[in-house]
């Protein structure tokens, strides 16, 4: 993940000590675009509003800490996706990213598809009325029940994980009479450019079937003697929070080669590949991620001219954008508690959240930006860290970034870039109350997800 190795310049090198952070911004009230949804909005009062609405009556009304989602940006990523990739391509949201009722019907309406990974998932898709058609369900140990419930809903597809899988999806599809559409998961042998973590095309590591060694080609082989499976196409995701398309095109490469082996060898064109989502977003002004129409212009360039190359009819292709959708959608909104000045460090600078509602810090050393929005501050710039509640040292929200120094307990800060993969992977470590998401659009706002309360912690406990 991007990162400057050095500090803050003259002005700062003598005060601030060696770290990773950039310089301050000349004027750390304003609020780089890049990081925060489309409608956020400093005022003229000097608090940050986004769709029309104050940060600070957000706060009144929903308390802290909160992600505030931003419905049109929301549906407009999804728009600027599928109109990206055209009538040729589908567009299937990650769901693993963040999921609930309201996004399954905002995809909906905006004509997008779905993937989910778990039977919760499945769940909210179906009960949200997303036709199951336009479901693809993955895993890498699909329960036998979960697929049980996708062959009995009708989804699209299913993405087979192992050769275990293969046997168990055609298995429950003929012990119901029906043939299930499915791609393989390859693992083409991609080093993607990010956290350990989060890559998944490199082959030690739990995901696919590797292209290597010919173990891909021989999961074509199996499912194509098994009734109750159709196999439609060639399925690879190499990882995600990645910048550099380079990794997209060798994979991409590597799968049409595969249907032209399958080809070759069956006599078969499999009419799909879906190259999975990964695409970065950003997260700091450091960060530059390019834009949907120019990853869609790249991958079906590359797609085309490689199936080409093979004699292939260029097959439909799909993608998987998770975090690119929904990450700039959000902020997480806290209020200021106690601050720490280090002498000669840094200002620790604790909010009321921290790990719980964000744990990509602590597990992928992700990097965030943070501003004070519900005032305007002239003060010199100060470098803090900023911590949550829990009882940790490595509960940090923000690990380097520039408040002013006159930050105060009660002032509200928010960071940006939320949207994917904090209130998904929250937690209620501590027993803290996991935050509530609300919408916002146009003047108005309401919870699709609501707080937790203590009685849905003791609810569960029930010893
Ligand atoms: N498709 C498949 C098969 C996936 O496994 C994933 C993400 C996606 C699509 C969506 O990837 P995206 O476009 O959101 O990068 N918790 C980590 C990210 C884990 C991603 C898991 N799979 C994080 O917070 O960075």
């Amino acid at each position: 993940m991007s990162r400057s190795a050095h500090p803050a310049g003259p002005r700062h090198a003598d005060v601030y000590p060696e770290g990773h952070y950039t310089a301050p911004a000349d004027d750390l009230n304003l609020l780089d675009e890049k990081v925060w949804s489309r409608t956020v909005r400093r005022q003229d009062n000097g608090v940050v509003a986004v769709g029309g609405i104050e940060v600070t009556r957000l706060a009144e009304e929903f308390g802290t800490p909160a992600y505030f989602l931003d419905e049109s940006d929301f549906r407009a990523r999804c728009r600027a996706w599928s109109d990206a990739f055209g009538p040729n391509a589908d567009v299937f949201y990650a769901g693993k990213a963040f999921l609930s009722r309201a996004v399954v019907r905002w995809l909906k309406e905006e004509g997008l598809n779905l993937d989910v990974c778990s039977g919760g998932e499945l769940i909210t898709a179906l009960e949200a009325g997303m036709p199951a058609d336009r479901i693809a369900f993955h895993g890498n140990n699909k329960s036998t029940e979960e697929i049980e419930r996708a062959v009995d809903a009708g989804v699209g597809r299913i993405v087979l994980d192992s050769y275990q899988e293969i046997v168990r999806v055609a298995h429950v599809a003929q012990s119901r009479g029906k043939r299930q559409r499915v791609q393989i998961r390859v693992t083409v042998g991609v080093e993607a450019h990010t956290h350990e973590f989060i890559a998944t095309a490199h082959e030690d590591q739990k995901f696919g079937i590797a292209l290597a060694g010919g173990q891909a080609a021989e999961a074509v082989r199996r499912v194509l003697k098994l009734d109750g499976l159709e196999l439609i196409g060639i399925h690879s995701h190499i990882g995600s929070q990645i910048f550099d398309m380079a990794g997209f095109e060798v994979s991409a490469r590597r799968v049409v080669q595969l249907l032209a082996e399958v080809r070759d060898e069956h006599g078969v064109e499999l009419p799909e590949i879906d190259l999975g989502g990964g695409l970065g977003i950003a997260y700091t002004s450091e960060d530059d991620p390019s834009e949907p129409h120019e990853i869609a212009k790249s991958l079906l360039e590359i797609v085309t001219r490689e199936c080409e190359t093979h004699g292939l009819t260029t097959p439909r292709i799909s993608v998987e954008p998770g975090r690119a959708i929904v990450g700039p959608t959000a902020f997480t909104l806290y209020e200021v508690g106690t601050i720490k000045p280090l002498e000669g460090l840094r200002t620790y600078v604790s909010v009321d959240g921290g790990m719980s509602d964000n744990i990509r810090t602590a597990l992928y050393d992700a990097e965030y930006s943070v501003a004070l929005v519900s005032r305007t501050s002239t003060a010199e710039p100060m470098l803090s860290r900023v911590v949550g509640k829990h009882c940790e040292s490595g509960d940090i929200v923000v690990r380097d970034a520039f408040l002013p120094a006159d930050l105060a307990p009660g002032d509200l800060i928010a960071v940006p870039a939320t949207g994917a993969y904090c209130r998904s992977m929250a937690s209620n470590y501590n027993h803290s109350l996991r935050p509530p998401v609300v919408v916002v659009r146009d003047g108005e706002a309401r919870v699709i997800v609501r707080r937790e309360t203590e009685e849905d912690l003791l609810r569960l406990d029930v010893g």
